[in-house]
């Protein structure tokens, strides 16, 4: 099989601090063996974070010396090669496969060669695939001690519609090597509302594997939102004066999809605002910007639309409105004011588009 370079991975890496608080909870419970869920809304960041999780220096700037028998797989779910659960394993054994052929590690170049078969059984295989892709995981794991986290990308539409059987063997993996084997993924709307109701029960033994350790992942904090945009100028060749800059982060709140998107209207039109007016006119009600508001509220359900909407347009909650803020709150989108524990839209730009949704 011919290797094959993640065209997604951006050439300039994260700090090792990126994330920082999130990257050592995340890597923490993975390293006990927990299975972990981050959720956020479209182009919070999630693809970045799984990225720098599966980097081997991550973890071990994170967790030291044991970062040395732990790998991070990544599987990504649109990656697929169709929508049948075959297609995940397959997508499983390559990713483990690649891990094989690519560790420089003496424990698993010595798995290699008993190993290597496994991703031809998976992918030759359809009926079968999931017997093959046990079997070597198990023999892995079971022969060296290791610790494996697969991580899944894009893992809504999977969750959505794939079979029950998917989930149950996924289980039942876990089950075999428990501790040993744990999960991550990542998704945009909290399990299990991706499924239709009548069909969650049946996925329960798996969604509730996360259930202790489920992150909400929201727009950067100051430090990450001021290294993204050291990197947008650098790649773009236009540096910001420093107060253009702070502007422009709080005015997207450090959401990175709007904020990249917000760093190319000033390139493009050349301009640098200096005053919260000027950015505001230039910015909040911006058709591109929009677009990327597009994206956040299409990740969110409609008890979540409908509390967001009230809090924009300064209206008294809702006796429905506790869960969906608290949902809103722990994927960033709100944030506390003041001292009197008043909320607020997490940046200028969306409460304009939230305010254009009535
Ligand atoms: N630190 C960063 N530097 C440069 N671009 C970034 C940074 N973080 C995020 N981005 C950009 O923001 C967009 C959204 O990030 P992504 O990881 O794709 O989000 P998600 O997977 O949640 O949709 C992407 O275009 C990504 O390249
Ligand atoms: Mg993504």
């Amino acid at each position: 099989m011919y290797s094959y370079r993640n065209p997604k991975e951006p050439n300039r890496r994260q700090t090792p601090d990126y994330r920082l608080g999130l990257v050592r909870d995340v890597l923490t419970n993975l390293h006990r063996g927990e299975c972990v869920a981050v959720v956020g809304v479209g182009s919070c960041g999630k693809s970045r974070l799984l990225l720098h999780l599966t980097r081997p220096d991550t973890m071990e700037y994170h967790l030291g010396n044991s970062a040395y028998n732990h790998f991070i797989v990544l599987v990504e779910c649109n990656s697929f090669i169709d929508q049948t659960n075959w297609a995940a394993y397959e997508a499983m054994a390559r990713a483990i496969d690649e891990l094989l052929r690519n560790a420089n590690h003496r424990t698993l170049n010595e798995m290699a060669e008993a190993l290597e078969p496994m991703y031809g059984m998976v992918s030759g295989d359809r009926d079968l695939a999931f017997k093959h892709l046990l079997t070597g995981i198990n023999y892995l794991l079971k022969n060296t001690g290791l610790k494996l986290t697969i991580c899944f990308d894009e893992f809504d539409f999977v969750f959505e519609k794939f079979d029950a059987q998917l989930f149950r063997n996924l289980r039942a993996l876990r089950n075999q090597n428990k501790y040993q084997l744990s999960y991550l993924v990542a998704t945009r709307r909290q399990m299990p509302h991706q499924r239709p109701q009548t069909q969650q029960e049946e996925v329960e033994e798996f969604y509730e594997l996360f259930t202790s350790n489920t992150y909400g992942i929201g727009p950067y904090e100051t430090r990450d939102a001021q290294q993204m945009v050291s990197d947008l100028e650098e790649r773009y060749e236009f540096r910001l004066k420093k107060v253009t800059r702070d502007m422009l982060i709080d005015v997207t709140g450090g959401h990175p999809g709007t904020l990249g998107a917000a760093f190319r209207v000033l390139v493009d039109t050349q301009q640098q605002p200096t005053t919260p007016d000027q950015m505001g006119q230039l910015l909040v009600r911006n058709p591109t910007l929009w677009k990327e508001c597009d994206k956040i509220w299409d990740s969110l359900r409609e008890a979540e639309h409908d509390a967001l909407r009230r809090l924009a347009l300064n209206k008294a909650p809702t006796r429905e409105d506790p869960a969906p803020l608290q949902e809103l709150k722990a994927k960033g989108l709100i944030k506390p004011v003041g001292d009197r524990g008043s909320l607020v839209v997490f940046s200028p730009v969306m409460t304009e588009f939230v305010r254009s949704k009535v």
